[in-house]
């Protein structure tokens, strides 16, 4: 595994599979070109002239149509067009502003093929698949149909945002938070934090959310992730039913909620449903916030303060490294929260 490649002589196959691995997982999620990570991901020098050059190596270009674009995963599975297009359109600008470089054929027919059926000017509103990889073998995956547009049928729950990324990343990274926990997610739209947990070892999880084109996608996710389906149920739960919400709340042990603060007309109703659901200190919510508004930020923290019986700790995770999921650069900054019954 540590033989040099016999092509370009100054890497090894690991360090060609390392560098391939990591294209590979920010490939899957989609991450934006702007921010994608043309090295190895889990380093701090992610893009050193040395890591660029290896892209250039015939044998890595080769890698990259057998392992990503014709990979069996992405077949099934497939970001959509405009974004392939777009990786294949930067990877081999990268590929040419390497001396003497050489491009692969089959690279540049399926990237020929491919432009002249995409338009790349705009983003056409349209499901695709997203894969989130949560182990370094690339064997843990949770893959979610999601809009490109964010918003779409007057939703915003049918793209996962960046705080479910965070919260994800946070569960992924401690895992015995979850472990054999009952788990309720609140405004889960795509799933992402909730399937996270039922791949990280919850004994089950109730993911829920109120607008029906949410639930329906939430459905059809749970469907697709056979791996974990028996352990996830989807249902219909809106934070103005406090009824139900206490209902539920007898069989819970961790609530979690991602981007579910982010509106001062419904943070009243999260703080109540948070309320009535924490009746034992034994529970615990963990909710991340991305803070796109301080005023709306701090009412949250204000609500849950006046309720008088709800404790809470904030967490910063704006630079805090993501290890298990991609995220470079978040756009806002990022809380996590941590509420239990006093
Ligand atoms: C910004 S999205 C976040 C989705 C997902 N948690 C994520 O971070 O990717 C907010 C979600 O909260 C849901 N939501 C808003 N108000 C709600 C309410 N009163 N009851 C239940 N869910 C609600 C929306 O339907 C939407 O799916």
């Amino acid at each position: 595994m540590d033989q040099k490649c016999v092509i370009c002589k100054s890497a090894t196959y690991h360090e060609h599979d390392t560098l391939t691995s990591s294209l590979r997982k920010q490939f899957w999620q989609m991450t934006s070109m702007r921010m994608f990570i043309w090295g190895d991901w889990d380093l701090t020098d992610m893009e050193s002239d040395e890591k660029i050059q290896l892209l250039a190596c015939p044998r890595v270009q080769g890698e990259v149509m057998k392992t990503i674009i014709f990979h069996e995963h992405t077949t099934a599975y497939s970001p959509s067009n405009r974004y392939i297009t777009l990786f294949l359109k930067k990877y081999i600008e990268k590929i040419e502003s390497m001396p003497d470089y050489e491009l692969d054929d089959e690279l540049t027919e399926f990237y020929i093929s491919l432009i002249s059926t995409t338009n790349t000017t705009s983003f056409a509103p349209g499901m695709c698949y997203k894969t989130y990889v949560l182990d370094k073998e690339q064997y843990t995956r949770i893959v979610l149909q999601e809009e490109q547009t964010m918003v779409s049928q007057g939703t915003t729950g049918l793209q996962t945002w960046d705080a479910s990324l965070r919260l994800a990343d946070f569960f992924a990274e401690h895992p015995g938070i979850i472990r054999g926990q009952r788990v309720v997610e609140l405004g889960a739209g795509c799933g992402l934090a909730g399937f996270t947990c039922a791949a990280m070892g919850a004994s089950n999880v109730l993911s829920t959310d109120f607008n029906s084109d949410v639930l329906k996608l939430l459905e059809s996710n749970r469907q697709t992730n056979t791996e974990y389906k028996d352990k996830v149920q989807v249902a219909e739960l809106d934070w103005a039913n406090l009824e139900e919400c206490a209902r539920i709340s007898s069989n819970v042990d961790v609530i979690i909620g991602a981007d579910v603060s982010y509106d001062p007309t419904i943070v009243p109703l999260l703080v109540a449903a948070l309320e009535t659901m924490l009746v034992s200190p034994q529970q615990v919510a963990y909710i991340t916030a991305a803070v796109r508004s301080q005023e709306t930020f701090e009412l949250f923290l204000q609500l849950v303060d006046d309720t008088g019986v709800l404790g809470k700790s904030v967490m910063d995770l704006t630079e805090a490294k993501m290890s298990t999921l991609c995220l470079p650069n978040p756009v806002s900054d990022i809380r996590l929260i941590l509420i239990t019954r006093k």
